[in-house]
């Protein structure tokens, strides 16, 4: 399938621009194992990237302009290189033209001195999944164009430089587990991430020794207020630090919570629970992989959701029915992953069993009157990198 999409991207970007790429890279999406809503709490998350990518294929041009087409779309979006700003740009292209605006805004490049850009986006990250369609797209276009402009550039510089095009240029109040999980993803790895130093390990899964697979269950729901959500649940963590008199919550343990309690009003200690104890989840998974190895992580996945579910209230009925499912039909552990609302719950699962999950879940869905779910397995894939 990707060499496929890489053919078609290059051709699609000569029918559109009537030249050939400079080349064609690529950067996937993700799936968290674990560490939900961490990421901006300074905290720990686990993810890892998938085999679903985005292929960027790009082309220095002769004028300061920039040209960017992509199948989300027949429109391709133009604009001079000095013209980028946070106002004048909508809809998809918002994301690849925000990572050349960052490049800017973080004084990576000189956009007054820089040649323009073609680019041409092809992807088989399912969008509005929860599987960071968005933060691939950033990485390959990021990965592309520090390679063009020469800008040397290394992986961690470039995940900021992804979060600050969908920070301010897109305007999502995002953390940067996606972007650094898009670009530093390794082979039968998840990325152990401290979000407070940026520092990021590998982490060896071992799924395919232990006859594992990870199922997503993409619900196909996404909720209106998955938006405003997100960012209630952000203002909640930072009045919550405030209170508790901490630059973050990441500087909270769960021995703390006692006094949490008492200090917060019931909602706000529900969220910091979460958070809290969802750090010493990440931290006990990790170290749970490297001790006892991947089939012995399932109840701190469980646990994981059963946090999001009744504390931070970020699930919805759908995913819980496919945690459920999940979990009854022979699962190791199951959770939803991403930003919640909606979107994908991944199931950890013994390969032979793989195909009794997917009926449960198609079974259960059907008789609560939910529109089919869309399942299908993600293997642990490298981040970033040049394709052609
Ligand atoms: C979204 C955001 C991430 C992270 C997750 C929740 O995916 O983009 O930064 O906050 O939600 O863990």
């Amino acid at each position: 399938m990707s060499q496929d999409l890489r053919d078609i991207v290059r051709a699609e970007f000569e029918q559109a621009f009537g030249t050939t790429p400079a080349g064609v890279w690529s950067s996937p999406g993700r799936a968290n194992l674990i560490g939900e809503h961490t990421d901006y709490n300074d905290g720990f998350v686990l993810p890892f990237a998938i085999d679903r990518r985005t292929f960027a294929a790009v082309g220095l041009r002769d004028d300061a302009r920039i040209r960017v087409g992509s199948t989300f779309s027949d429109e391709i979006a133009e604009i001079a290189l000095d013209e980028l700003s946070p106002d004048v740009v909508s809809g998809w292209a918002g994301y690849p033209l925000g990572v050349v605006w960052a490049l800017g805004q973080l004084g990576h490049a000189d956009l007054a001195a820089v040649p323009g850009l073609d680019i041409m986006l092809e992807s088989d990250v399912p969008v509005g999944a929860g599987l960071s369609s968005s933060a691939a797209i950033e990485g390959a276009v990021a990965f592309a164009i520090d390679e063009l402009w020469r800008l040397g550039l290394d992986r961690v510089q470039l995940a900021r430089v992804g979060r600050t095009a969908e920070n301010e240029f897109v305007g999502a109040p995002t953390g940067i587990m996606d972007q650094m999980a898009s670009l530093l993803g390794r082979d039968d790895s998840a990325v152990f991430i401290d979000c407070r130093t940026q520092e990021a390990t590998a982490v060896d899964l071992g799924l395919a020794e232990h006859d594992l697979t990870i199922l997503v269950i993409d619900t196909q729901v996404e909720h209106a207020h998955a938006s405003g959500g997100y960012r209630e649940r952000r203002a909640s963590c930072e009045a919550g630090a405030a209170a508790l008199g901490v630059p973050a919550l990441r500087d909270v343990t769960v021995d703390d919570l006692p006094r949490a309690k008492e200090l917060l009003d019931d909602v706000t200690f529900r969220r910091v629970r979460h958070i809290v104890t969802e750090n010493q989840r990440v931290l006990d998974t990790v170290e749970t992989l490297r001790t006892q190895g991947p089939r012995a992580i399932g109840e701190l996945l469980d646990a994981s959701h059963r946090s999001m579910r009744d504390d931070f209230e970020i699930s919805v009925p759908e995913l819980d029915l496919a945690v459920e499912t999940a979990q009854a039909a022979g699962a190791i552990g199951a959770r939803m992953t991403g930003g919640g609302f909606g979107g994908s719950a991944i199931a950890l699962v013994p390969r032979e069993l793989v195909s009794r999950l997917q009926v449960a879940v198609d079974g259960a869905f059907a008789e609560h009157g939910y529109g089919q779910p869309v399942t299908f397995t993600v293997t642990p894939s490298e981040g970033a990198r040049r394709e052609v």
